[in-house]
């Protein structure tokens, strides 16, 4: 049975990698996201498990079933960060994963099924704007031309693959989810409903949509003191406005966010009246219209702004995640899984993305279970206690024994 003391030491180790103080910047696709694969790996060794890394840098580590060719069960979460995050967002689920599945086989259960631990790479996208990287590609999801996109200093996915020793391409991960029985996923709640509610549990019913974008706004560059006030073309002046616009008009849907996370300024210099500036757009409903209608409000506010001050503004699209209902009946098993542990576990939305979008949205019967987490998430207040992730293991050890064992 799932081990309370061995599963925070999971937790510490992987934090040591990319960790300072409480902090974790673990990027996708890097060398630090391959030095926690292979933190995973290591805690599989002393089982007969085998490990394999695809073309698009995901780790699975599969553990054999009486059927080898049966459809496997799939379990795990991602292992990289945002910059300055914490410890927990994907990595508890990978060390979860880790400590049910083993304490299952230490405990001498036959899997039905071969079992397969993944730890997906490059969940954030914080590097390339890629999110869900890895699971993507595994589904055959990914945004056109991913492999081109680069990261400021210039350096494609491709590129970050063949550092890999990988060939750069990432489709060539693509499995077939027919393959795959069901998919599984613990993770924390990244919010506050489960700690207000007091229940240390919750079972995810669906995940948002999601819409990325980059919004560019092209003014002209010009000299800060001999440019009279009137006669500017201030590209991130115009943008500001346009940021204040997107906070004004995702407000007035119910359940739905925006959010600019990224910006830069042409060329950037105090002395210059900037001629450029770029910056991310990020919305999130339960309900596509909700997105749709965010999003022609703010082509709204971009006509006005253009009008006003003579700017010009493309918007690209660069990545969207369709709303995610997860499995009725997986749902209800994990339901009776958390009871099984004494927690009497709400039914959630989630509000933010998760790699079991892709999987669901194959066709693949997938769930998610959310342990309580506190101080938010993406920062490194983010926090789960030892007593609380334990329950979330135990829960998906009983939902792995149960989903493994039917042949
Ligand atoms: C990932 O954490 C996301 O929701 O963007
Ligand atoms: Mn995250
Ligand atoms: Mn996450």
């Amino acid at each position: 049975m799932t081990d309370a003391a061995r599963l925070q030491s999971r937790i510490d180790e992987l934090a040591r990698v990319g960790g300072s103080g409480t902090s974790v910047s673990r990027l996708g696709l890097t060398p630090l996201e391959g030095q926690a694969r292979d933190v995973v790996a290591s805690w599989c060794r002393r089982q007969a498990a085998t490990a394999r890394i695809d073309e698009a840098g995901n780790l699975y580590v599969r553990f054999a079933g009486e059927d080898p060719n049966a459809p496997v069960l799939l379990v795990g979460s991602h292992i990289d960060s945002v910059p300055e995050g914490g410890r927990f967002d994907g990595a508890l689920g990978v060390c979860c994963a880790t400590e049910a599945i083993v304490s299952l086989k230490e405990s001498g259960v036959r899997f039905a099924r071969p079992v397969e631990l993944v730890a997906w790479a490059d969940e954030e996208g914080a590097r390339f704007g890629v999110g869900l990287f890895g699971s993507a590609a595994a589904f055959g999801r990914l945004p056109s031309n991913a492999a081109e996109r680069r990261d400021p200093a210039g350096v494609s996915v491709a590129d970050a693959l063949r550092a890999l020793g990988k060939a750069g391409d990432p489709t060539k991960a693509r499995r077939d989810p027919r393959d795959i029985a069901a998919y599984l996923e613990l993770h924390i709640e990244q919010g506050p409903r489960l700690d207000r509610a007091g229940k240390a549990l919750g079972v995810v019913s669906d995940i948002v949509g999601i819409y990325h974008g980059r919004v560019t706004v092209r003014g002209r560059q010009d000299h800060a003191g001999a440019t009279v006030m009137g006669e500017r073309k201030d590209a991130l002046v115009a943008a500001s406005h346009l940021i204040q616009a997107l906070e004004l008009i995702a407000a007035l849907f119910p359940d739905t966010v925006g959010t600019v996370g990224e910006i830069a300024v042409r060329p950037g210099a105090k002395n210059v009246v900037p001629g450029e500036c770029t910056f991310s757009l990020d919305i999130r409903a339960p309900k596509q219209e909700s997105i749709d209608q965010v999003l022609e409000a703010f082509d709204d506010a971009v006509a006005d702004v253009t009008g006003r001050r003579g700017v010009q503004v493309s918007i690209d699209r660069l990545q969207t995640v369709a709303v995610t209902p997860l499995d009725p009946e997986i749902r209800a098993l994990l339901l009776r899984a958390t009871n099984q542990v004494g927690v009497d576990a709400p039914l959630l939305v989630s509000g933010a993305g998760h790699d079991a979008q892709n999987p669901s949205l194959s066709g693949v019967p997938t769930g998610m279970i959310f342990v309580r987490s506190t101080g938010g998430s993406h920062n490194p207040k983010e926090f789960a206690s030892t007593a609380d992730a334990a329950l979330g293991a135990r829960a998906l050890e009983l939902a792995i024994e149960e989903l493994a064992s039917r042949g």
